[in-house]
């Protein structure tokens, strides 16, 4: 799509004034495509950004998605809903929140759900622009869900202006319920441009929320901007998750435009606000596509976590189809030394077909679970090739540094790097779970992960190794999550 189509009417027009043909044309589009995933949630058209609304209620698991169904860019925000059994077979609801009130005229934005009573409550930041791409107003919104999924946005924002001090960049509410209270973890960016998290509280879910505190969090490396908080605890440890945009790299690297990280405390202090005792902060993936991730803690006693395949501020060549971004699988957390370490639920074992025959050079499936144990000896490498481009997972074995080189479709065809080291440990063993275009790698058993896209060329995905042990393919099942039929 020529990009001088999206101009500001048509990056902004309601939903209701979009022609139904604008839907079917990308249908028909995007049925061409050679990059659609086959088990990570994906937009049946259109833009995907950040997880929404994850939560478990009326006996079904809720995800929502930032969603623009009319193009491959970042046009106005909606919410779509997808509900799952298992968080792994996700159906769309067809009930999405659209923005079309005078408190989110340009955006329903991010957000999340609790469950209270027999309803199910979305907070979430309402967007408007009192004067267009110049003066941005955020509203904290709410909305009450029914168990036929039909939603009712509250009359009133929960929240009509940022705290003292704070920016119109002021979003991206947690609810989450502690005591008597419920509390709002919010992103914000003060006057001096500076990031923070700050949480407001209410008795009740739906009305009379006031400023509490700014949340003390030991770190003020949190950029101009922190986006997306989540407070979570993982094996009792209070977990943050948040991205701090333009956060200072001599302190913490990270090699995306933005970064998504993470601190561990040992506890927090709800009366001042304050994690105790809290690590520094460290990146929750490690590859070149994964942010705005939102965690919950289950009812049934896990932390779960879905993040973005995606990121703010980059292009990606699937725009030009009509469609961007997907959902990783979700992550069940727990901690080790203090360092989170993240495994697909088990669940995901359901999308399992049985092994391949495995070999050096075979042809590889479009999803596939590829498997390996390293050489303690040696230096290994697993390579999957398409035509020109290229995903390969390099280990050094003196430094013990894994390398991840993506040569893709993108940038020219660069060849473009991530790396990791595993603190003391040695790099024992990798589970690459492929999904077409999407990758997620998992070492060691999580205590690292690196994920993102990779846009191939061609239809045939070639695997070439070097040295590595036990290497197995195991074939994967494409169940078309939002899949769209050429009409
Ligand atoms: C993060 C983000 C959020 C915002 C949403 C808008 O990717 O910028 O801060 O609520 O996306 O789509």
């Amino acid at each position: 799509m020529d990009k001088s189509y999206w101009n500001t009417e048509r990056l902004n027009r309601l939903y209701k004034d979009w022609p139904a043909e604008r839907i079917t044309e990308l249908k028909v589009q995007i049925a061409k495509s050679n990059w659609r995933l086959g088990y990570h949630i994906q937009t049946e058209t259109g833009l995907l950004n950040d997880p929404n609304g994850f939560s478990y209620f009326n006996g079904q698991w809720h995800m929502f998605f930032q969603a623009f169904p009319f193009g491959g860019t970042h046009g106005l925000k909606s919410w779509t809903h997808m509900v799952s059994d298992d968080l792994v077979h996700w159906k769309n609801t067809d009930k999405p929140m659209v923005p079309d009130t005078k408190y989110d005229r340009h955006g329903c934005y991010s957000g999340s759900a609790i469950p209270v009573g027999d309803k199910l409550f979305l907070m979430y930041t309402g967007n408007v622009w009192e004067k267009m791409n110049e003066v941005r107003h955020p509203y904290q919104d709410g909305a009450w869900m029914d168990k036929d999924n039909n939603i009712t946005k509250l009359s009133e924002p929960l929240i009509a202006n940022p705290p003292k001090g704070v920016t119109g960049h002021f979003r991206d509410p947690q609810v989450i319920k502690h005591g008597d209270y419920y509390y709002a973890f919010i992103g914000a960016q003060t006057t001096e441009e500076k990031g923070e998290v700050v949480a407001y509280r209410s008795k009740a879910v739906d009305h009379g929320w006031e400023f509490y505190s700014k949340l003390d969090i030991g770190n003020d490396n949190l950029g101009y901007m922190a986006e997306c908080p989540n407070l979570l605890f993982v094996d009792g440890h209070p977990v943050l998750t948040f991205c701090p945009q333009g956060a200072d790299k001599s302190s913490f690297k990270y090699d995306n435009v933005h970064p998504n990280a993470y601190i561990v405390a040992d506890d927090i202090n709800w009366e001042t606000m304050k994690l105790i005792n809290p690590s520094k902060m460290r990146q929750l993936d490690d590859g070149f596509d994964f942010y705005a991730a939102q965690g919950i803690n289950a009812p049934d006693g896990r932390t779960l976590i879905c993040g973005w395949l995606g990121l703010p501020d980059t292009t990606y060549p699937s725009d030009d189809e009509g469609w961007e971004g997907g959902l990783s699988m979700i992550r069940e957390l727990s901690l080790s030394d203090n360092y989170l370490v993240q495994r697909p639920v088990k669940e995901t074992k359901s999308l399992e077909l049985g092994s391949a025959d495995t070999f050096n050079g075979m042809e590889l499936g479009k999803q596939s679970l590829v498997k390996f144990r390293t050489n303690p000896e040696a230096d290994n490498q697993v390579a999957i090739t398409a035509g020109n481009t290229h995903l390969v997972i390099d280990i050094d074995n003196d430094s013990q540094k894994l390398t991840l080189h993506r040569k893709d479709v993108e940038n020219g065809g660069k060849d473009e790097t991530r790396s990791i080291r595993l603190n003391s440990n040695k790099i024992e063993s990798c589970e690459l779970y492929l999904d077409n275009t999407v990758f997620e790698l998992y070492i060691n058993g999580g205590f690292k992960t690196m994920t993102g896209f990779f846009f191939h060329e061609g239809n045939h995905l070639n695997l070439n190794w070097t040295e590595v042990e036990d290497i197995e393919v195991t074939k994967l099942a494409n169940i078309d999550i939002n899949g769209s039929e050429e009409e």
